[in-house]
């Protein structure tokens, strides 16, 4: 039976297999252990499932040399150092496949909300705004018909393309057509690529100036993917049309911060793959892994650098 500390509630009876085979140190609060309670209580642990919020580096690593296996109930691994874990022979699952379509699902959602504006309306028939009829209010764009330009053609990339088929879109890929040309072109572009260095604040001003007026960007990615601030200028410019987010940097987003006041933005808190079926899974596969890999099997999920969700 080895020490396992595991950073959140998870949903489902996944504890309850993870507790029937390792003693389990639960973190039991709704917010994230600080780093320093994170390194303390992973200190005497052999196993470590955490979240995506939970910053697994070398100093981690370092305060927990008896960690034999990490798990990540996420498919994104940008908080975890991997090469750090993989120098140390320290193996690191995640969960892959599980949220694909749950989160393709919330990207088309996004589309369809900011294209046709659907808080804004929700929120004036609440504020008594319905007047009569009118053939020009709340008019909006259509995502039937569009160019959709799909930045990450990974697993949640192409979930996204195979339900955009049923709208007839003209999809573009950033790795087959180009970035720049996808920008240039595309009614709606949709991040779904991993963040590294290579991704960090990719669409930034350059790039946002790129994208056509009429054109949504739509983020269920990592936040840092896009240059917050320059976000906030294009909308306030009117050099993009809309722009809806499921991802943030920082996350949480403050409620003062600048992006909040930039118009026509949809903003959700990282719910991409929060539903209850999924989020189940998750856990499942999350403690899968942890499972495999006390007991000195391979980890059916085992993460590697730079891989698309
Ligand atoms: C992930 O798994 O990386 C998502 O961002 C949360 O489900």
């Amino acid at each position: 039976m080895a020490r396992v500390f595991v950073t959140r509630e998870l949903p489902g009876r996944a504890l309850e297999k993870l507790a029937a085979e390792h003693d389990v140190d639960l973190w039991a609060e709704r917010d994230a252990p600080p780093f320093v309670d994170l390194c303390r209580r992973s200190a005497g642990a052999e196993g470590l499932l955490c979240m995506l919020t939970d910053r697994i580096d070398a100093e981690l690593l370092d305060a927990a040399p008896g960690l034999r296996a990490i798990s990540t109930m996420a498919v994104g691994t940008d908080n975890i150092d991997l090469s750090e874990a993989a120098r140390r022979g320290v193996p690191v699952g995640h969960t892959p496949d599980v949220l694909t379509d749950t989160t393709a699902d919330l990207a088309v959602a996004l589309m369809l909300a900011a294209a046709r504006r659907l808080p804004e309306g929700e929120a004036a028939v609440r504020a008594g705004e319905w007047g009569p009829w009118h053939p020009g209010w709340m008019l909006g764009r259509d995502l039937h018909g569009a160019t959709v330009g799909i930045v990450g053609m990974g697993r949640i990339g192409q979930a996204v393309a195979r339900r955009l088929e049923g709208f007839g879109v003209r999809l573009l890929d950033a790795r087959r057509d180009g970035l720049e040309r996808l920008l240039d072109e595309s009614d709606f572009v949709s991040l779904h690529c991993p963040l590294t260095q290579g991704t960090r604040g990719l669409i930034d001003a350059a790039m946002l100036r790129r994208m056509r007026p009429e054109a949504i960007l739509v983020n269920t990615a990592r936040g840092p993917i896009v240059d917050a601030g320059a976000l906030a200028d294009a909308l306030a410019a009117g050099e993009i049309a809309a722009a809806a987010l499921d991802v943030t940097d920082p996350e949480p987003l403050p409620t003062d911060h600048p992006l909040l006041s930039a118009p026509n933005l949809i903003v959700l808190p990282h719910v991409g793959s929060a539903t209850h079926a999924t989020r189940e899974t998750m856990a499942d596969v999350a403690v899968d892994n942890l499972l495999a890999a006390l007991r000195g099997e391979p980890m059916p999920h085992t993460a590697y650098a730079g891989e698309l969700g």
